[in-house]
């Protein structure tokens, strides 16, 4: 009987040990696929792949936007790896704006921590927009693929906000990236979105579209 117990006992140790994966912090050494990055071997892990502090330095925001995203995701932070978790950091000059764009992989909860945004998305059964003016120490959600925007509407003051997000690859999206400083040709544009071509040569020429 006790030779029994014992077998039981080591059985469900030994089990218990081969199932449990508590990590799989980036081997940027290998490829990525839809899973992403492989696991690296755990005696190669330390405490410095579960802290990131890139997100305590604000990003530059001397471009078109005003705006800066400052990611920390799989890419940047190995830790965050198959964890299924993200962040990052979003600063906004006085009259910056994070333009219309979509993360095609994760929902998003963003914190104001500092300023006062307008921030919406637009469903796409009803193409309703959902909007509010929030402040800081709101918190404001944003569905997986849905179009979402953040406007800086305080007066001459930055915003400094963080988004989690329900992926460690998140993606992102811009729209006026996708449209005009692409190579998107500006008759397709003009034939699937309406725009007019003098506005599309326009919007191509401030963002740097090279055809
Ligand atoms: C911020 O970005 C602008 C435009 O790319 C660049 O000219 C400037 O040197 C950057 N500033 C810092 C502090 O990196």
């Amino acid at each position: 009987m006790a030779v029994f117990f014992i077998l039981m006992f080591s059985l469900i140790l030994s089990s218990s040990y081969a199932a449990v994966q508590d990590f799989c912090v980036a081997d940027y050494r290998a490829p990525s696929g839809p899973a992403g990055y492989s696991c690296r071997r755990p005696e190669t892990v330390t405490v410095n792949d579960f802290v990131y502090s890139g997100l305590g330095v604000a990003g530059n925001t001397s471009n078109i936007f005003r705006a800066a995203n400052t990611p920390a995701s799989a890419a940047e932070f190995p830790g965050v790896n198959g964890l299924g978790i993200s962040m990052s950091r979003v600063d906004l000059a006085a009259g910056g704006v994070v333009p219309l764009h979509i993360h095609p992989g994760a929902n998003e909860v963003l914190l104001v921590a500092q300023g006062t945004l307008v921030a919406g998305f637009i469903s796409s059964d009803r193409n309703t927009v959902y909007l509010k003016t929030i402040n800081s120490g709101d918190i404001m959600v944003f569905p997986q693929g849905l179009l979402h925007f953040q406007v800086n509407v305080g007066n001459a003051t930055p915003v400094l906000a963080f988004a989690s997000y329900s992926s460690p690859r998140p993606g992102l999206q811009i729209v006026d990236y996708a449209l005009f400083q692409s190579n998107f040709p500006t008759q397709l544009i003009a034939r699937t979105t309406f725009l007019g071509i003098p506005e599309i040569s326009r919007l191509k020429a401030v963002f740097g579209s090279t055809n």
